[in-house]
């Protein structure tokens, strides 16, 4: 039998799925034809890409993220320094979802993780990052999971069309997560804490404000947009092989803000809060 290609897949998959899309540029309800196309009935259209994920975006955006950043973020994660994370986020999501966003999923790992945990296999995982670089890594490695280029503030997705929307590590846009959550949907969003890769940030910024995390504001604003609120802090250390150093310290930021030859490490502090909110409209 003829071998389907990614980008056949990935078509199928879409279309299978196509009532969660909605156009960003006119709103309207988009299908997703045989050839590949995701259109709306004014003919807005986007492309499905050969390596099986789709570009959103009616403009260029320029972003600091590069390749390498998240092929070092996926080694890094497939290394387990966050499988507990992607554990108590599994529970937190219990069995019953049928749709899930993650919101600057970056290279998709933590999506994958996390889907890979749920009882529901069938639950469908989407994707969306404004870097294409990410997306583009997502979807070469990944499969089964629909991945989007777009920009969260004029997301390409329906409204109340979620059950869950996670955004770890990433801006928020409030307005849209609650336009696309369903009735009783929830956000769960992950906000670093003061030991958060405490060891890296310490050698990277002696002395520096920069060591120390503060997330009052953040945690002030999701107050803001939720009635319900749950909060979890996740802490644990985990140690850390020499030859993945190079790679944590390519994967975050902090890698571009200072000297990092010299950095040695043994073992690395996840520290992360998760916030859980919930809109009962
Ligand atoms: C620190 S990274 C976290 C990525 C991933 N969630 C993780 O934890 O590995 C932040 C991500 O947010 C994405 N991002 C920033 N602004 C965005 C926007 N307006 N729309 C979609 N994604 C955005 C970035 O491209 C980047 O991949
Ligand atoms: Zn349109």
């Amino acid at each position: 039998m003829e071998k389907r290609s990614k980008r056949q897949n990935s078509i199928d998959y879409m279309k299978e799925n196509d009532r969660l899309f909605s156009c960003p540029i006119c709103n309207g309800a988009m299908e997703v034809l045989e050839q590949g196309e995701v259109v709306c009935g004014n003919r807005h259209s986007f492309t499905i890409a050969k390596q099986g994920y789709v570009n959103f975006l009616t403009k260029p955006v320029r972003s600091m993220y590069t390749k390498n950043l998240f092929e070092s973020r996926k080694m890094v994660i497939d290394a387990g320094l966050y499988n507990e994370l992607h554990n108590q986020i599994a529970k937190v999501i219990g069995d019953s979802v049928q749709t899930i966003l993650d919101t600057g999923c970056g290279e998709g790992s933590h999506l994958v993780g996390i889907c890979g945990r749920l009882n529901n296999k069938e639950a469908v995982g989407v994707g969306i990052d404004i870097a294409k670089e990410g997306i583009m890594t997502a979807a070469k490695y990944y499969e089964k999971k629909i991945w989007c280029v777009g920009d969260l503030a004029s997301s390409p997705f329906r409204e109340r069309s979620f059950d869950v929307i996670l955004n770890i590590l990433s801006p928020a846009n409030y307005d849209e997560f609650k336009r696309l959550l369903k009735s009783d949907g929830k956000i769960i969003k992950v906000v670093p804490q003061s030991g958060y890769l405490m060891e890296l940030r310490k050698q990277i910024f002696v002395d520096s404000e920069k060591e120390n995390y503060t997330n009052e504001r953040t945690v002030k604003r999701f107050y803001e947009q939720f009635p319900y609120v749950q909060r979890q802090r996740i802490t644990y250390k985990m140690p850390i092989e020499k030859d993945l150093v190079p790679r944590l310290i390519e994967m975050t930021p902090l890698g571009w803000h200072a000297e990092t030859r010299g950095i040695d490490l043994n073992e690395v502090t996840i520290d992360l809060e998760l916030l859980v909110g919930e809109c009962q409209r």
